[in-house]
């Protein structure tokens, strides 16, 4: 049976989304998640709700227990991951308040656990496929949610992750966009591996909150900044979420 599990970014991880909801406080084989899992429905579905920060936004990008994070949602049965994340714009076109489905990312960590094998079993190798590491099905729910309620969006887009707590430099952003990335955030590589080393379909809905500090026609990005663009944009992203469930089978 289908079982929703969403991880809810900055801003982004209002608990009031769910219907008889119920807070479950969960260990997993990787310690403890961010936060105790929010159990509940949405559209009559079946949902898990997790704040990747912690419910009062405690833990830095670096220190979130991704693979616990994964783990606990696993093991509470979702079949499929729904995560949301503010981002910085790295191309004009990318507005703030837009939103991006994610179709690719860039790794750019430094030091983070980035797998649940530490250890192989003899000749048990495990090498993930991690070519298209977003769910195109999942994808699709997004962008076709995006269209029925007129969210400015981009179909697809190229995130990178940086390891964080810090902004960028203005070399490594001008860098990042040589690269081909289109926005950066600080969370979904390690967590969108994991769910595929995982099995789950994973998908991502980031919100453009920012230009990063590659424009030299605006002051560079500060968390001030981030946090007042969520504020106005918020509401975008929990209709998404739940238009996106409405649809799911
Ligand atoms: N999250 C939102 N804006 C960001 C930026 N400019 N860099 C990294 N993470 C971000």
């Amino acid at each position: 049976m289908t079982k929703i599990g969403i991880i809810g970014g900055s801003g982004l991880d209002d608990p009031q989304l769910l219907q008889n909801a119920h807070d479950l406080d969960v260990d997993t084989i990787y310690g403890k998640p961010s936060a105790p899992l929010k159990v509940g429905t949405i559209e009559g579905k079946d949902v898990v709700l997790l704040a990747r920060h912690g419910r009062e936004h405690t833990v830095p990008p670096t220190f979130v227990n991704y693979r616990a994070n994964i783990q606990a949602l696993k093991d509470a049965g979702c079949t499929l991951i729904l995560a949301t994340t503010a981002c910085g714009s790295l191309r004009e076109e990318i507005d703030r308040g837009h939103l991006v489905i994610l179709d690719q990312f860039i790794d750019f960590t430094r030091r983070r656990p980035v797998s649940f094998y530490e250890e192989f079993e003899p000749h048990g190798a495990v090498h993930t496929g991690m070519a298209d590491p977003f769910d195109d099905n999942l994808r699709s729910l997004f962008n076709d949610a995006c269209k029925s309620l007129d969210i400015t969006h981009h179909e697809t887009g190229t995130v990178i992750t940086i390891e964080g707590s810090r902004f960028s430099t203005r070399a490594e952003s001008n860098m990042f966009r040589m690269w081909g990335a289109d926005v950066i955030n600080m969370s979904v590589a390690p967590e969108c591996i994991l769910a595929n080393e995982a099995g789950i379909p994973y998908a991502a809905v980031a919100m453009s909150t920012d230009y990063d500090c590659w424009k030299t026609d605006e002051a560079p990005v500060t968390w001030d900044d981030i946090l007042e663009v969520f504020k106005g944009n918020v509401e975008k992203v929990t209709s998404l979420i739940v238009e996106v469930i409405k649809n799911i089978d």
